[in-house]
């Protein structure tokens, strides 16, 4: 295994994370409840004899039962040769004394004494906002004086400028967690945000580097291009080397669902340094995020110049999950999104027709007459199976 510094703490992470987020489940449903426990602590097991030392779980995943496995994994002395970042249910707490229930009940589900990395679940300007107006850093930094925890750090899911807001708004941060692959270069924090938060010292962890698997598996064209280069390797590990070429990549964490991917992933992270991908390299992942961007149905680029929306319709970020859906051929994925991430009014079913915001698209895309047919795909069906996990 190879290790980087985690951020300005003299510590060294493996470069490759274990997430446990994905862990294999007897129904076969993702992020169920029905852990196969004795893989999953096998699995766990494994990566951590191979040098991996930093595991991600939250209080939500497998719908609570992931850090209770997670606990099980690290008995028997494993305890002492990771270190463990869980997370707060932010959109749950409700009151400040809420904050240390959930976190008393997550100590007591992991059974592994203090969390080394507590993080504030999925923060969003709104959320950010909340987490202030509770007081719940005072709360953090309380739980670290007391032992309970040893570093604050959150996950973030919004735009550029929300997560720099967020890093500004607080001396604390040790680290953060950010969805980060080749496709999200400008989306979320992006390219930008990963220079800004390592700038300031701290620790960034990569989730969703192969976009909860969509790049491992692209169409049957994208397929053929990575097979023509010169240049072996399976999509996953193309997408996973991308990240490791970037030096401001302290971990990337793989959802790993069976012991081959785990395999093969510290395979490629063994095989892996920064700095390492040449010209030729780089071109064929543009070429790649190319193709995929041209199965987007909307040529939206995610500007916002339409926004404000009077009805407080989200566009860009409908739009956003429209395409992705289209360009993974997984729309479950986003209805997911839909559902999980927006309010009734962001959602293009709230739009109402007015045609305000089409003067202000660049793009002139005919957004009052797209919204229906958008709602009508993400707001069809049952939301994604897993409901509530990241
Ligand atoms: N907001 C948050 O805080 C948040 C949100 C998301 C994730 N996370 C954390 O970040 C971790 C990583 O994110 P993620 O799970 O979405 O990671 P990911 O690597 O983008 O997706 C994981 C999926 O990729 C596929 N995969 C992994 N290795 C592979 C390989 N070698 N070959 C082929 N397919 C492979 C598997 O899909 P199949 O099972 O379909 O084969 C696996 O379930 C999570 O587990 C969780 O701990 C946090
Ligand atoms: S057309 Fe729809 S999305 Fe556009 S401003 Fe009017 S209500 Fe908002
Ligand atoms: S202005 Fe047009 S291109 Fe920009 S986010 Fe809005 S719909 Fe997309």
């Amino acid at each position: 295994m190879k290790y980087r510094r985690f951020g300005k703490s003299g510590w060294e992470a493996s470069i490759l994370g274990f997430g446990c987020m994905r862990l294999p489940t007897s129904d076969g449903m993702p992020i169920s409840e029905h852990i196969v426990e004795d893989e999953a602590i096998e699995m766990i097991r494994y990566g951590v004899d191979r040098g991996i030392n930093y595991i991600d779980t939250a209080y939500t995943y497998h719908d609570g039962r992931s850090e209770v496995v997670l606990g099980r994994a690290l008995r028997d002395g494993y305890r002492e040769k990771v270190r463990i970042a869980t997370k707060s249910p932010v959109w749950m707490v409700e009151k400040a004394d809420d904050f240390d229930r959930f976190l008393d009940e997550q100590l007591e589900r992991l059974q592994a004494g203090p969390i080394d990395y507590y993080l504030f679940h999925g923060l969003n300007k709104k959320r950010w906002d909340d987490i202030r107006t509770l007081g719940l850093l005072a709360r953090a930094e309380a739980a670290v004086e007391d032992g309970r925890i040893g570093h604050i750090g959150f996950s973030f899911h919004d735009v550029y400028t929300s997560f720099q807001e967020i890093i500004d708004g607080y001396d604390g941060w040790a680290m953060c967690l950010i969805q980060y692959n080749y496709m999200d270069t400008e989306n979320q924090a992006g390219t930008r945000g990963l220079a800004y938060a390592a700038s300031r010292g701290m620790a960034v962890v990569v989730m969703e580097p192969l976009l909860g698997g969509n790049l491992a598996r692209p169409p049957q064209d994208i397929q053929a291009i990575f097979e023509a280069h010169e240049v072996r390797r399976s999509p996953a590990e193309w997408a996973l080397q991308w990240l490791w070429d970037q030096p401001d990549v302290a971990v990337v964490l793989s959802g790993m669902s069976d012991i081959r991917q785990l395999k093969q992933n510290i395979i490629t992270a063994n095989t892996s340094d920064a700095r390492s991908l040449g010209a030729s390299e780089h071109r064929l992942i543009a070429l790649v995020r190319g193709r995929f961007e041209e199965r987007a149905a909307i040529p939206c680029t995610r500007c916002g110049y339409c926004l404000p929306c009077p009805q407080g319709v989200d566009i860009p970020v409908n739009f956003g999950l429209y395409n992705d859906g289209l360009m993974y051929d997984d729309l479950l994925v986003s209805r997911f999104r839909y559902f999980r991430f927006f309010t009734e009014t962001e959602r293009a079913g709230a739009c109402s027709g007015c045609g305000e915001c089409e003067e202000r698209c660049p793009q002139g895309i005919e957004i009052a007459g797209l919204m229906p047919g958008v709602h009508a795909v993400l707001g069809e069906g049952k939301p994604y199976p897993g409901g509530d996990a990241c």
